[in-house]
């Protein structure tokens, strides 16, 4: 148990910020109700701070010139939608958080990821506090077969494990979850902040100090029972959040932070009764499920790191029965919408003020990219004119207060994307026109929204 001076600090557990006093709203993150008394050892604190720091080594600066980058170091998951949001793959030492709800696949997918690199010959070790081997063996067993490089261990004491990965020296550890991991010398409970972040350091320190690439499983909470994943989101290498409705079965896993690739990639994957599976062609996917002949529905396309990707957008405007009409978005900017609809009345003079509008993109996803404004623009004229758009048509463009369509960035890949999932038509700013590669498609140039209203309506 922790020696010497003990310190009551206020740790906000969605983020990890400290106060000497209680607080209704976090000055951090201005969540409310979530600061929680914890005892923290002084000496604890102050050894903290080095947590990355090689015990006995003596570290001299050299020339950045002169550093040699291995390039073998990588290791492939054989999961190839994982695979890129890592940037290539597992690096040698790394140490990567996997966030999301409970129940969202984290352990589904990271058993997956053993059972692959097991196969390869890579020897793995799966640590998990919250099943027993029975469990996760039942689990196992519906994902498939698992090979002897595959070690479990059921174990929350941060210092057995510690002995445990030196003495069997695998090349991937997983962790889950870092909330109840308990290390003896903090006194503070498991989940706390204190508690999960000392945890960190620890095996931050393992995975540099042996090489070993580090999995940490991180459950989002809603309630601040425990310590959110974003209190460690600094101490790692790689930030990956699963999202997703946990009813529907395609799951979404996101590059939140990567030393080693881009971030803004997503991974999209299918949850089936065999675990997860890859979803390769993802708009496809999105897509799938539309409606046919129905007014207020239509295509955008939006940028997901370096792939394009098609969504369905769908408005529903009608006369509201109130004196404030109602408005409401799901997967958007809900203000961007509004302003839109502003433009739409200023710019075009289409009454939309005495109308309820209601703006939904399908799939799940949230987009806040600017060039699905015309997508959003055509919808809403869609649905408030009755009139249904082609469903062969695609649309990508930023709407400006003037009403002007601006351009947006890789044209030609969202045009090249549309023509390969067999879309006709493509509506894109007029300025991006001489961008467009192929001409075995449609293309609708316009300037401004009156183009859009001659044109399409
Ligand atoms: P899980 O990986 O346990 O979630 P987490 O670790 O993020 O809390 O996923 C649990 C859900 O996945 C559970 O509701 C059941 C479902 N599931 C399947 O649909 N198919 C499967 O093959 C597996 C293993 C789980
Ligand atoms: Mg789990």
């Amino acid at each position: 148990m922790a020696k010497g001076k003990t310190a009551t600090i206020f740790f906000c557990q969605s983020c990890g910020y400290e106060s000497a006093k209680w607080m209704g709203q976090c000055p951090g993150c201005k969540e409310w109700n979530t600061f929680v008394e914890e005892t923290v050892n002084k000496a604890d604190l102050k050894a903290s701070g080095g947590a990355a720091k090689r015990a006995g080594e003596r570290q001299e600066p050299c020339a950045l010139s002169e550093v040699t980058i291995h390039e073998e170091s990588k290791i492939l998951t054989g999961i190839g939608e994982l695979d890129r949001v890592l940037g290539g793959g597992i690096v040698q030492g790394s140490l990567t958080l996997v966030g999301g709800d409970p129940g969202i696949g984290k352990s589904t997918l990271l058993l997956q990821v053993c059972k692959n690199l097991a196969q390869s010959g890579h020897k793995v070790l799966y640590i998990s506090g919250e099943e027993s081997q029975v469990q996760i063996k039942m689990r196992a067993d519906r994902i498939g077969s698992f090979t002897p490089q595959m070690l479990l261990l059921c174990e929350t004491d941060l210092g057995d494990i510690e002995e445990v990965i030196r003495r069997t020296k695998p090349e991937v550890v997983v962790i889950d979850s870092i909330q109840t991991m308990y290390n003896e010398n903090v006194s503070a409970a498991p989940g706390s902040v204190s508690q999960v972040r000392e945890s960190t350091g620890v095996l931050l320190q393992l995975a540099k100090g042996l090489g070993v690439s580090v999995f940490i499983v991180g459950h989002v909470t809603k309630e601040g029972t425990v310590a959110g994943p974003r209190v460690l989101e600094h101490m790692v290498d790689t930030v990956l959040y699963f999202e997703g409705d946990r009813h529907a079965s395609y799951r979404i896993l996101r590059g939140v932070k990567n030393r080693f690739g881009s971030t803004n990639e997503i991974g999209v994957f299918e949850m089936r009764e065999q675990g997860l599976a890859e979803v390769a062609n993802a708009s496809e996917y999105m897509l799938s499920g539309r409606p046919e002949n129905a007014s207020g529905s239509v295509v955008a396309c939006t940028m997901e790191g370096t792939r394009p990707l098609l969504v369905e957008i769908q408005a529903l405007v009608c006369q509201s029965n109130f004196g404030i009409p109602r408005r409401q978005t799901t997967g958007t900017d809900f203000n961007r919408v509004n302003l839109l609809m502003a433009v739409l009345e200023k710019r075009l003079g289409v009454q939309l003020a005495g109308c309820d509008a209601y703006v939904n993109i399908t799939g799940g996803l949230k987009i806040l990219e600017p060039a699905i404004d015309l997508g959003i623009v055509i919808a809403i004229l869609s649905s408030f004119r009755n009139r249904i758009v082609n469903p062969k048509l695609i649309a990508f463009g930023e709407v400006g207060l003037s009403g002007e369509v601006r351009a947006v960035s890789q044209t030609a890949q969202r045009v090249a994307e549309a023509a390969k999932l067999g879309f006709e038509v493509c509506v894109i700013p007029a300025v991006s026109e001489k961008d467009v590669m192929i001409a075995d498609i449609k293309i609708v140039a316009v300037k401004n929204l009156q183009d859009v209203m001659d044109r399409l309506f």
